[in-house]
């Protein structure tokens, strides 16, 4: 089991947005920009899908993501792959999907992606980069 420490949190909690790697079963891949992902606890991330198109095709056939994010001020950047689970009822998805409509009716949130983090890598360049940290 993973958990995050303290500064992987923080600096993923600096990024407003988050791009998001999924890969179809044939391994054809597509990353697409998420604002509405917020870590849960030190080993969970919750995505919204709002717009998902090819991402959410992706994630029915093949459920493995990746994400980066990166804090510019120590130039710290991790990567995190994972598994997920597509929720469209139950109390996880209800309470996102208040906080997205809370935020604006615009918002369709028609799933909570639940991922949870299996791997975390280092992408800060250097020595370190690309090692495997949790
Ligand atoms: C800044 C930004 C933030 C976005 N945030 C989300 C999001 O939180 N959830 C979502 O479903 N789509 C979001 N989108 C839209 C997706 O990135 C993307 O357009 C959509 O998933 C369709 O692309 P796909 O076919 O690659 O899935 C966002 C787009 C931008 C530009």
């Amino acid at each position: 089991m993973v958990a995050l420490s303290g500064e992987i949190k923080e600096i993923f909690n600096k990024n407003k947005v988050i791009p998001m790697a999924t890969a179809s079963k044939n391994g054809v891949p597509n990353v697409a920009p998420m604002a509405a992902i917020q870590l849960v606890g030190d080993d969970t991330v919750w995505i919204m899908d709002n717009y998902m198109v090819k991402t959410l095709e992706n994630l029915k056939e093949n459920p493995i993501v990746a994400l980066y994010f990166y804090d510019p001020e120590s130039r710290r950047c991790f990567q995190i792959k994972g598994a997920t689970e597509i929720k469209t009822s139950g109390p996880d998805y209800e309470k996102f999907r208040e906080k997205m409509k809370a935020k604006s009716d615009k918002y369709p949130a028609k799933s909570l992606v639940v991922m949870k983090i299996t791997d975390v890598f280092e992408c800060t360049p250097g020595k370190e980069a690309g090692k495997k940290v949790l």
